[in-house]
């Protein structure tokens, strides 16, 4: 059952609950009055807040407040603006126990992964700030004599930065944070079902000196569609940033194409985790368990397709069984929890429905397979191992996002290679291997954006993350993350007599 129940009336910064959108220095309800929407606690369904329900005239309100901010914003030194978010980094350490508590209600990961993720989050920050001044041009020899080239980097205007629920923070400075560090102005557009990280931070990055308008939030649930039309479509938008699903992503480009804007998208994974039989069955399960239970699945890089090479196969599956029954389950507010409940419930319709088919197809559960009982109504599923998997079955081609497991057998590199990247999409992957030769020939041979050798997480601000194929394209963080909010401008310079 669901202990030591915590509230937003636990947090101590008070300052941090704005409950409102933020336009131009304002916090505000929606200019219409109309609507407003909940944020629920996914571990109870209590309810933890109302927000305005932003629509399309909001959104253009904030879009203008971004356009008239970029004017002055854009002319700050690139050492004014780290000063500033280095601030709004410190500030978040400052906070950090609010901030974690703030995430754990809306979004149900546990209080140490909340945690992880604020100062995660902060290192994207300090990660920019130090990119900010990295970023110049180049001198260029010119192939005529009567010229001189220079290149130069400039910010592309204003930012609209739409960011998923399963990270309300890290995916918000990832973003805002390089937008920012670049020059450009920001709408953000938080998920309906977290926002509050997201207000806490806007209010965090007020506090570290960013001027009026160069941050607005929109909150939206129900018109979440007209929102993101708005940004794609308004041309004051010159760059939109978006983490979710593939079919939203191609829609958002879709739209952004009559103004043809600047576009990040990092979309649906369906990580292959590849344990070969020379891996350290230690190493394969602590990688497996973070890969897959990190976020109780909810992580865009989550292991989705395990595969195990027939020599270590029956082994790995008894010990994995084994971890998997010594993982807590309950409310991310509790104490030594590891899985908390998933963020909706519509997360557990489709993990039931992924189950289900593979037992059809002949899989077998070795633990786990239902929805927890005696938590109360909130989202939880037992964590799940079920082996046997095969080609036919739904998680070969969708991501199942949940704390379910299912192991492949194979048998060799060059066919789990292929088995692997039969895929539509390719964000994360992960290779357990001993064998030096074998982690680069396979890193090599995945079409991914990114591989992970011998652990379970992939997340590192100085580390470009993004993928290939369905999964999108641009890269966050790492030296690549600031240049997706920049332009090259080259000047040539006449120097004839
Ligand atoms: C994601 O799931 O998109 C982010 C995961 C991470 O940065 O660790």
């Amino acid at each position: 059952m669901v202990s030591q129940k915590k509230t937003l009336n636990d947090v101590k910064n008070k300052k941090l609950l704005p409950h409102k959108g933020l336009i131009n220095g304002e916090w505000v309800d929606s200019a219409s009055g109309k609507s407003t929407f909940d944020v629920v606690d996914p571990a109870t369904l209590d309810k933890l807040a109302t927000l305005p329900e932003m629509d399309k005239q909001d959104t253009a309100t904030a879009i203008d407040a971004a356009h008239e901010a970029f004017k002055t914003w854009k002319k700050t030194t690139a050492r004014q603006r780290a000063r500033m978010l280095r601030k709004w980094s410190d500030l978040c350490h400052e906070n950090a126990d609010d901030l974690a508590l703030i995430m754990t209600l809306e979004n149900g990961k546990t209080l140490t992964e909340a945690k992880g993720e604020v100062v995660y989050g902060a290192s994207f920050l300090e990660w920019f700030a130090t990119q900010a001044e990295m970023t110049h041009g180049e001198v260029v020899p010119p192939a005529n004599l009567n010229q001189r080239i220079v290149t130069f980097k400039q910010p592309v205007g204003v930012a609209a930065c739409l960011a998923p629920w399963n990270f309300p923070v890290a995916m918000i400075t990832r973003k805002c944070g390089a937008a920012l560090a670049a020059g450009c102005t920001t709408v953000w557009k938080p998920a309906g079902e977290t926002p509050l990280s997201a207000l806490a931070q806007a209010v965090l990055a007020e506090e570290a000196g960013f001027p009026k308008g160069s941050i607005n939030v929109i909150t939206s649930l129900t018109t979440v569609a007209e929102v993101g039309e708005e940004l794609c479509r308004n041309p004051k938008v010159h760059k939109l940033s978006f983490t979710g699903s593939t079919r939203v992503g191609k829609l958002l480009m879709q739209q952004c194409a009559p103004t043809l804007k600047k576009l990040s998208l990092e979309l649906g994974g369906n990580s292959p985790f590849i344990v070969f039989d020379d891996a350290k069955i230690s190493t394969a399960l602590d990688a497996v368990i973070l890969a897959k239970f990190r976020n109780s699945g909810q992580t865009c890089v989550t292991a989705n397709r395990i595969f195990v090479q027939s020599g270590i196969y029956d082994e790995f599956a008894m010990q994995l069984t084994e971890r998997i029954k010594s993982l807590k389950v309950g409310a991310g507010t509790e104490d030594g929890v590891f899985v908390g409940p998933l963020t909706h419930e519509r997360a557990v319709e489709k993990a039931m429905n992924h189950i289900e088919d593979a037992k059809k197809h002949g899989g077998q559960v070795m633990y786990g397979g239902k929805p927890m009982e005696g938590m109360g109504s909130g989202y939880f599923l037992q964590p799940t191992l079920i082996t046997g998997m095969t080609t036919e079955m739904l998680t070969t081609r969708e991501e199942t996002f949940a704390p379910v497991l299912g192991l492949y057998k194979f048998e060799k590199e060059e066919e789990v290679i292929e088995l692997a990247n039969d895929c539509d999409v390719g964000l994360g992957s992960f290779v357990i291997t001993e064998n030096m030769a074998r982690s680069w020939r396979v890193a090599e041979a995945l079409e991914v954006g990114m591989v992970g050798i011998n652990l379970g997480m992939l997340s590192a601000c100085e580390s470009p993350f993004g993928g290939v194929k369905g999964s999108g394209f641009g890269r966050e963080g790492g030296t690549q993350g600031i240049h997706e909010y920049l332009i090259t401008k080259s000047m040539l310079i006449n120097v004839a007599n």
